[in-house]
């Protein structure tokens, strides 16, 4: 046996050289994903982050346009958010033997903001848990089992989400996931009709848009379609609006974008302001009294973390912040320049595909070249990510469920300028490497410079 390990101070961690962390986190933690953000140069130590902006050890600067996959609506350490935490921090922030004091406002904030007749929320401290509450209280709300979810979904990888999230890749490892869940393709309303038809799915949950699977927007008048097809077979719809929640598709929820009403929202993410773990599923008083009402079922659904002052807090001041500085107008004009800017390069690069997404929810698709096939379907977006960091100083990501998508969420707080060196810096990427081998050598290059 080694010998054991011996406990590290915060202040001690904080002083850390940065091989030593990482040492550390090869040997404690996920020592593959070390070597995989490694390889595309993602390793880097950030120390500091306000808005847009993330400092590295060396005094680098970088603009965050991958925004926390959505969890960075308000920018990072929004002063009022971090204001708002610290506001609370003499206060119990757990303690199960009362009602919390922030719980009820933060769920009347929620109800005046969620599409629909939603009014009744549960709060957690991440998405899948908000999945896995909203997955559970269909099926007691319903007395039904069944449910059903899209092809490139990404509800997250707790086993009641990961059951409904669309991928072989992160399903198949774990099966057998939880029973009666079936896959219908994305904006295919015939295909989801038909597996309403017989009645037996408690729900059907769905993203307004796709995060994960590859920023992909549906046909237009699908989710009304899709919600209809709910109400004639009693089948309940669950929106999932963590990622595309709180303005960040243009609307304050996407659901608005057809005027759906759903019997379930479940909302993380930027619900915390990106300060606090926050998350919720809410309903119907009709469909959560079904579920949850009364003194002998109003236990049946617990979380130790949900309602914590701190995070009620920091939720309360992100809604207001929203609605106050109208964030969701903002993304939809800043959306607009980023795609038409993103669109004119495309047409004129080999690379690019197609350029889709609504608001500041924007994905950039590359071709799958012919040459080394499997390898590119992996790692081409990365690669293209790992130069716009080294060359440029800008952060962005591939989707998880399509790797050969980049993905463009910003803060809702981007300027004009910040998105314009995005621009400029996506075009030289582009344009200077040719084609997908020109683009991994341009990275081979940076990275071996960058280590001498
Ligand atoms: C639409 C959607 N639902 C659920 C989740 C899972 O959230 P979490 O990672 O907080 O569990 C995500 C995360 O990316 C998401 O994009």
């Amino acid at each position: 046996m080694g010998a054991k390990e011996e406990i590290i101070t915060l202040e001690q961690a904080l002083d850390l050289e940065r091989d030593d962390s990482v040492a550390l986190y090869k040997r404690h933690v996920n020592p593959g994903l070390c070597t995989l953000l490694g390889i595309i140069g993602f390793d880097r130590r950030f120390v500091e982050a306000h808005g847009m902006t993330v400092r590295d050890d060396h005094g680098r600067e970088y603009l965050d346009f991958l925004g926390g996959y959505g969890a960075l609506n308000f920018g990072h350490n929004h002063p009022e958010i971090v204001e708002a935490v610290r506001r609370v921090e003499s206060m119990p922030n757990i303690l199960q033997a009362s009602i919390g004091c922030l719980v009820g406002p933060l769920g009347a904030s929620l109800a005046a903001i969620l599409p629909g007749e939603v009014r009744r929320s549960f709060f957690c401290s991440s998405g899948a848990e908000a999945v896995e509450g909203a997955l559970k209280l269909a099926r007691i709300a319903t007395g039904r089992t069944d449910l059903v979810y899209a092809e490139g979904s990404f509800h997250g990888k707790s086993f009641g989400a990961l059951s409904v999230t669309g991928r072989a890749k992160y399903q198949t490892p774990f099966e057998p996931l939880v029973p009666g869940c079936h896959m219908v393709p994305y904006g295919d309303i015939e295909a989801l009709e038909a597996a309403l038809a017989a009645r037996e799915c408690a729900a059907f949950i769905i993203e307004p848009i796709q995060g994960e699977g590859g920023i992909v927007v549906p046909p237009d008048g699908y989710l009304s379609a899709a919600a209809a097809a709910c109400r004639a077979t009693g089948t309940l719809l669950i929106v999932d609006e963590i990622q595309t929640g709180l303005g960040r598709t243009g609307a304050v929820f996407a659901s608005e974008h057809e005027d759906v009403a759903p019997d379930i929202v479940a909302t993380a993410k930027s619900l915390g302001g990106g300060v606090m773990p926050a998350g919720a599923f809410s309903a119907t008083a009709e469909v959560w009294d079904k579920g949850f009402g009364g003194t002998e079922k109003c236990t049946l659904h617990t979380s130790t973390f949900g309602g914590n002052a701190r995070a009620m807090a920091a939720g309360l001041k992100s809604i207001e912040i929203l609605m106050r500085d109208d964030l969701s107008s903002a993304a939809r004009e800043k959306g607009e320049r980023l795609m038409a800017g993103l669109e004119r390069i495309a047409s004129g690069s080999g690379l690019i595909k197609e350029v889709r997404g609504r608001g500041l929810m924007i994905g950039v698709e590359f071709y799958e070249p012919r040459v080394a096939k499997k390898l590119s379907a992996e790692y081409l977006a990365a690669s293209v990510a790992g130069l716009l960091l080294q060359d440029h100083g800008v952060i962005t990501a591939y989707t998880l469920n399509n790797p050969n998508v980049i993905r463009l969420e910003p803060p809702l707080i981007v300027t004009d300028a910040q998105i314009d060196h995005l621009l400029d810096a996506f075009e030289q990427v582009v344009s200077k490497h040719h084609g997908f081998l020109g683009v991994m050598a341009g990275l081979g290059r940076t990275m071996v410079s960058r280590r001498r």
